[in-house]
């Protein structure tokens, strides 16, 4: 026990009593057991043991970073949304990326998609856009989405990840087969989260002062380039530097070298929506450039570090729900599911008091609601009547809804979605494949082969196999010649 030199601040117990000894703990006589009376050491003990909350279901390896959001074009004609008002306008953001599948201390360099989400703190509260590096999803109903993450997780009884049930599920999956065949191409491991691109992926609604309608997609074009890994970089890299694509972001800001993102959106009005030669909700689908050709209306700067990475990092809480006036959500049956699935996360997984943190809380607006109590309230709401209405001039709605009404037709009851003229679940697919070159092919077919040819039975690898010839004959020719190859070895 060192007596204190009066240069440094006294350490206290949680309670602020001074500790006298933080190196021994207390012992009934020199070599003795410890005393119950050690107050100092159970604290520290028990501390620790709860220092952990859930790790997120999906998406649980993150990194992120604050900046700004600039507007650089005039959209007004199409959203009434005041932060995206003026051209030159600037929002904080707080972006966090990850992986999908891995969990919590699982390396960065994998094949896998990469979570792109953005809070945006705006002045009418904050606006999520919860997005991936892909404009498009493995499946397109919400019902399907807790089936396909047991396939990407751990076996139940291997403890790893199986390819019989990867490629099962996507062989049993054909609206998989577009987003598989971009995951296997160049673009499914990226070199950093700066040399890659983001999506809102889904369909958004956008709505004027008018009230006029749009559906909007909205793309992130890095700034610095796109940057992959081969499946041999990213198998080294992965070894060597676990957490490489977290400290190549953090090493970035810190340098002086701010990544950014050029923000572009793709819009339709909304009367095109029904005779649209693809299904604008579905999220197996993208709207080629050449049908609505992307605007830019922005640029996304991250300048600065969280400083503590379990506080802003992994207590950050991200909701497709979180919408803000001039924008909602479409009729999108993936997105109508996650409206609901983020908010209830962050009610286990941080608790019901969540959207009070520093980083989650609106920092360009004040939350004014009459929701109280609950674990780790914090009292803010002082005497404040809490119920509504109240003749008390507590807050009261504005009668305005955020987005516009959207019509609908028909019978409740559990349907697919709508087919258009050219959709089905191989199109696509096709397309992307007959847009590579020759090198860009061979390396997608052998990424292919090397893991479905390591499932354990036939017809999963042929199913697998079955639905990229459906997208293209040749691609399905090389593919199984590629699969066959290598299972005979
Ligand atoms: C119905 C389908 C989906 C469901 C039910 C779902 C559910 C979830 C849940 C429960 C989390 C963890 C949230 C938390 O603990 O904070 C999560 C995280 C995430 N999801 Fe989804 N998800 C779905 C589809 C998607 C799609 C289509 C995308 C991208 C286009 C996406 C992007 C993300 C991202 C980026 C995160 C991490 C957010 C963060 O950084 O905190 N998810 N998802």
């Amino acid at each position: 026990m060192a007596a204190h030199d009066g240069s440094r601040p006294i350490l206290t117990t949680e309670s602020g009593a001074p500790v006298a000894d933080n190196q021994n703990l207390e012992t009934a006589g020199v070599g003795g057991p410890a005393l119950l009376q050690d107050q100092h050491l159970f604290e520290k003990l028990a501390r620790f043991n709860r220092e952990r909350i859930p790790e997120r279901v999906v998406h649980a390896r993150g990194a992120g970073a604050y900046g700004t959001f600039t507007v650089t074009a005039d959209v007004t004609p199409y959203t009434r949304a005041a932060f995206l008002s003026e051209v030159g306008k600037e929002t904080e953001v707080f972006v966090r990326f990850s992986t999908v599948a891995g969990n919590l201390g699982a390396a960065d360099a994998v094949r896998d998609p990469r979570g792109f989400a953005v809070k945006f703190y705006t002045e009418d509260g904050n606006y999520d856009l919860v997005g991936n590096n892909t404009p498009v999803f493995f499946i397109k109903d919400a019902l399907k989405f807790p089936d396909f993450i047991h396939t990407q997780k751990r076996d139940p009884y291997t403890g790893s990840q199986e390819p019989d049930s990867v490629w099962d599920f996507w062989g049993l999956s054909p609206e998989a087969t577009h987003q598989v065949t971009w995951l296997f191409g160049d673009r499914g491991i990226p070199a950093s989260y700066r040399h890659m691109n983001g999506y809102g992926s889904h369909t958004f609604q956008w709505v004027n002062e008018d009230g006029e309608q749009f559906w909007v997609k909205y793309h992130f074009k890095t700034d610095q380039g796109i940057r992959n890994l081969t499946a041999e970089e990213a198998a080294e890299l992965a070894g060597k530097d676990p957490d490489s694509h977290q400290r190549d972001l953090r090493q970035a800001i810190e340098a002086g070298r701010p990544p950014s993102w050029t923000v572009q959106v793709q819009l339709m009005p909304a009367a095109d929506a029904a005779a649209y030669r693809f299904n604008p909700f579905d999220l197996t689908k993208v709207w080629p450039h050449a049908d609505y050709p992307p605007i830019e209306i922005g640029r996304m700067t991250l300048n600065r570090n969280p400083d503590n990475v379990f506080a802003e990092v992994e207590q950050s809480a991200f909701s497709p729900a979180h919408f803000v006036p001039g924008i909602g959500p479409s009729p999108d049956k993936m997105l109508q599911g996650r409206l609901f699935a983020y908010a209830d996360a962050h009610r286990y997984r941080v608790g019901i008091n969540a959207d009070q943190l520093p980083v989650n809380r609106p920092h360009a607006a004040e939350a004014r609601t009459y929701g109280r109590d609950g674990a780790l309230y914090d009292g803010r709401h002082g005497r404040d009547r809490n119920y509504e209405p109240n003749s008390f001039g507590g807050p009261a709605e504005t009668g305005r809804p955020l987005s516009a009404p959207v019509a609908v037709s028909g019978t409740t009851g559990t349907h697919a979605a709508a087919v258009h003229a050219e959709d089905d679940d191989f199109v696509q697919a096709g397309s992307l494949y007959r847009l590579m070159d020759e090198g860009e092919r061979a390396r997608l077919v052998a990424n292919l082969a090397g893991a479905i040819s390591a499932v354990s039975r036939d017809d999963i690898a042929e199913r697998a196999v079955a639905n990229f010839r459906a997208a293209d004959a040749e691609f399905g020719a090389r593919l199984e010649k590629a699969v066959a190859d290598r299972r005979a070895i």
